[in-house]
């Protein structure tokens, strides 16, 4: 029987600190926490799914936010993806799910983001996915991958 890492550690949590048009900051939580999960030993296509939910999450804030938090919780059965943030909030979450829903500004659109993917991307990547929204205030994402049976080999 293969040892399960985490049944013998306790919750493990990475926190990041996202600020405004900080793109750098949304690459690099995503890959450290890629480096952690291999640490881990989970499978390659969860730390896949993962990663881009960390990515489209983190780049929401940075684009459409002022600054916000990025945690990530780990533990045996589930890994959250929850950002927080201060911004605008979403006025219509049905709208902004759509593929190719956007309201990128154009600066963004043209450093190449801004397709109206990443929400989209992010549920197909997860679980289960709660937004909680206020207009004016701020939003926070909330997306579970569950860790199922094989979570932890590397096939
Ligand atoms: N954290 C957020 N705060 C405020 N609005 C948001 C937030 N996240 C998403 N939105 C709104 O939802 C829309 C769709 O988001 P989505 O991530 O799917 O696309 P995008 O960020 O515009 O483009 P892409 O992710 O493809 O670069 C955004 O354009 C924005 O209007
Ligand atoms: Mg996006």
């Amino acid at each position: 029987m293969p040892v399960d890492p985490l049944q013998y550690t306790p919750k493990i949590t990475l926190e990041f600190k996202i600020g405004e048009k900080d793109f750098y900051m949304a690459g690099e939580s995503a890959s450290r926490t890629k480096r952690t999960l291999q640490q881990l030993g989970l499978n390659q296509e969860v730390i896949k799914r993962v990663a881009i939910i960390i990515y489209e999450a983190a780049m929401n804030v940075t684009i459409h936010a002022t600054k916000g938090v990025l945690k990530i919780l780990i533990d045996p059965n589930e890994i959250d993806v929850i950002t927080e943030d201060e911004g605008p909030g979403i006025p219509d979450i049905d709208l902004a799910m759509q593929e190719g829903y956007s309201t990128a500004p154009y600066e963004v659109r043209e450093m190449g983001f801004g397709a109206g993917m990443g929400l989209p991307n992010i549920k197909q990547n997860s679980d289960e996915l709660h937004i909680e929204t206020k207009v004016g205030v701020g939003t926070t994402v909330k997306a579970k991958v569950y860790l199922k049976e094989g979570g932890f080999t590397s096939a």
